[in-house]
């Protein structure tokens, strides 16, 4: 880097520190010319502390209060149920969520994040919602978070090739913060619906909040994780299901990865059981 580039890689170290993940404005703004008093602390900005900081994701911000009263004549849930639940492949399923606008994160989303790995897979781990980079790349879990979650996995001999991601909405909330109690109902019958058609052996829920939609549970993720569940589709057999740590709360927390560490060797428990993966390789 050039000396000419330093103060600018100070800038951009210190918008990441502060939570600053997106650019909104249409032209960008010359904060050289801006005076020295808001510039930001050199020391900081090269420290590993720093570094550690500007890799993790930040704390998700609460969802906001509903803002959406439905007309009879146009409820998104009702269209969204069968819509979802017309649809007899995942093709079909992805191409209805291209043309459903029902979900209010669409209007604010670059892209349609709705699945990675392998559709075939017997294992299907669902997250929370896309985040920057899943909304640039329209795939689940390849920022940060998924970085790590595919490091877990590796751990216990799984890969994108043996499973299958998506999350509980599928665009990304403005902004990184939580997907708001309308967000996630609208989304959830295609879910449900995506749950019916790839069949999964089992469900690994990946942090709480996706466990308490769908096994309609109210406790935090500490009381769910090390438990063993049964996701009931609408059709089919029962799944069972385990909870574990979102990879994005270890990158905040990593004093947690040994409880992290034991969820994994649940799910390898499950997956051996199922056959799914074999201990001896
Ligand atoms: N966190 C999630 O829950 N899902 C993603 O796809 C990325 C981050």
């Amino acid at each position: 880097m050039s000396d000419r580039d330093a103060p600018l890689a100070a800038w951009l170290d210190w918008y990441a520190l502060m939570g600053v993940t997106d650019v909104v404005g249409e032209h960008a703004a010359d904060r050289f010319q801006a005076g020295r008093s808001d510039e930001p602390p050199e020391t900081a900005a090269h420290s590993a502390e720093a570094e550690a900081i500007r890799t993790a994701a930040p704390a998700p911000r609460a969802a906001p209060p509903e803002t959406v009263p439905l007309g009879l004549g146009d409820d998104p849930y009702q269209q969204g149920r069968r819509t979802a639940e017309a649809c007899n492949s995942l093709d079909e399923l992805i191409q209805a969520l291209r043309d459903f606008d029902g979900c209010a994160l669409k209007t604010t989303a670059l892209n349609l994040c709705v699945a990675d790995g392998n559709p075939e897979a017997r294992i299907m781990l669902i997250g929370e919602a896309p985040g920057a980079e899943e909304d640039r790349q329209g795939r689940p879990f390849c920022g940060p978070s998924g970085q790590l979650l595919d490091r877990m996995l590796t751990t216990i001999g799984l890969s994108r090739e043996t499973v299958y991601i998506t999350n509980l909405v599928y665009w990304r909330p403005p902004g990184n913060r939580q997907p708001s109690a309308a967000e996630i109902a609208v989304c959830q019958p295609f879910l449900e619906r995506q749950i019916e058609l790839v069949r999964p052996r089992v469900i690994q829920f990946v942090g709480g909040m996706s466990a308490r939609v769908l096994l309609d549970a109210k406790e935090g993720v500490t009381r769910l994780r090390g438990r063993r569940f049964t996701y009931q589709p609408r059709s089919g057999e029962p799944i069972p299901a385990l909870v574990m740590f979102h990879p994005a709360y270890l990158l905040r927390s990593p004093v947690q990865k040994r409880f992290a560490w034991r969820d994994l060797l649940a799910l390898q428990d499950v997956a051996v059981q199922e056959n799914i993966v074999s201990l001896s390789g």
